[in-house]
């Protein structure tokens, strides 16, 4: 007689994933116009329809999965407003508005700001240079939450204590030290309320240890998938959208009981952004 041992199931994808809201910009004036990133190329050819059309597919991929998207448009002047990401923080319906380093996205900060505002999330201008989500990634929910905060390349430890201090959270402050990962988000994925994904060599030692200690179970993800930028993944708990070309990534979460969701942005990779760039979470 065969017995079949059946292996605990993982909870059903409805208990686990939960409907998001995000933000999104069309790159109708996506370009590489200037270097603020190694990633970036001015001498190399961007084709605007191509990353339109894979910005659409990463836009419906989301609503597939059951979220809401709203769309704030593009500036002729800002090449790099499609990466909404960096425009600015929102949490319990509040929010922070983003402080560029480079005077070359500033006017991105007021037009990301008066949307904001529009949607009713109350936001408060930053006195330090945060480059929101980028930086700023906000692990679990209610009295456990923490904000994991990137510095090293554009947001600053002044603004770590500023998040903390307007929304009333426990801030983790990380060191980020490969130019390729300057900002948190290419190095580091929130998958749930407890989890996360990283590439440790984009961190300092003791920044290294600290999220050793803090997550033991993370999911540690090699120099390939980091390569492609395959951390920059949005996750709503159970699916995972990540860079298509990060394959042993999405290995490694099917592993764990997550559904990865493969997408192609490789045109808006030439400006060092990628699937989690494009999305700002608007978080009730
Ligand atoms: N070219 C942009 C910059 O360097 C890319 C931003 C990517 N955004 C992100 N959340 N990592 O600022």
């Amino acid at each position: 007689m065969t017995v079949l041992l059946e292996t605990p199931s993982p909870a059903p994808v409805e208990s686990r994933a939960r409907r998001r809201r995000y933000l999104m910009c069309p790159p109708d004036h996506f370009g590489v116009r200037y270097v603020i990133n190694p990633w970036m190329d001015p001498g190399r050819a961007v084709d605007r329809g191509l990353a339109h059309r894979q910005w659409d597919i990463l836009r419906r991929t989301y609503l597939d999965l059951g979220h809401t998207v709203e769309l704030i448009p593009a500036l002729p002047e800002q090449p790099d407003m499609v990466f909404a990401a960096n425009g600015g923080l929102v949490i319990d319906g509040c929010a922070l508005g983003a402080r560029f380093v480079h005077p070359e996205r500033a006017g991105e900060a007021p037009a990301y700001l008066d949307w904001l505002r529009v949607a009713g999330l109350r936001p408060v201008g930053a006195e330090h240079v945060n480059e929101g989500e980028g930086d700023l990634l906000v692990v679990g929910a209610g009295a456990d939450r923490v904000v994991l905060a990137g510095t090293g390349f554009r947001t600053s430890r002044e603004a770590h204590a500023e998040v903390g201090r307007r929304f009333g959270v426990a801030v983790v402050s990380l060191r980020l030290v490969d130019p390729r990962y300057y900002h948190l988000d290419t190095a580091l994925a929130v998958l749930d309320d407890r989890t996360i994904a990283y590439h440790p060599a984009a961190f300092s030692p003791a920044s290294r240890r600290a999220l050793r200690r803090l997550f033991p179970d993370a999911v540690l993800a090699g120099a390939q998938d980091a390569a492609v930028l395959g951390l920059n993944a949005v996750s709503d708990g159970h699916h995972v959208v990540l860079a298509a070309q990060a394959t042993r990534l999405a290995g490694q979460l099917r592993e764990r009981g997550y559904q990865p969701v493969g997408v192609d942005v490789s045109e808006l990779l030439k400006a060092g952004g990628g699937v989690k760039c494009c999305t700002l979470e608007l978080r009730p």
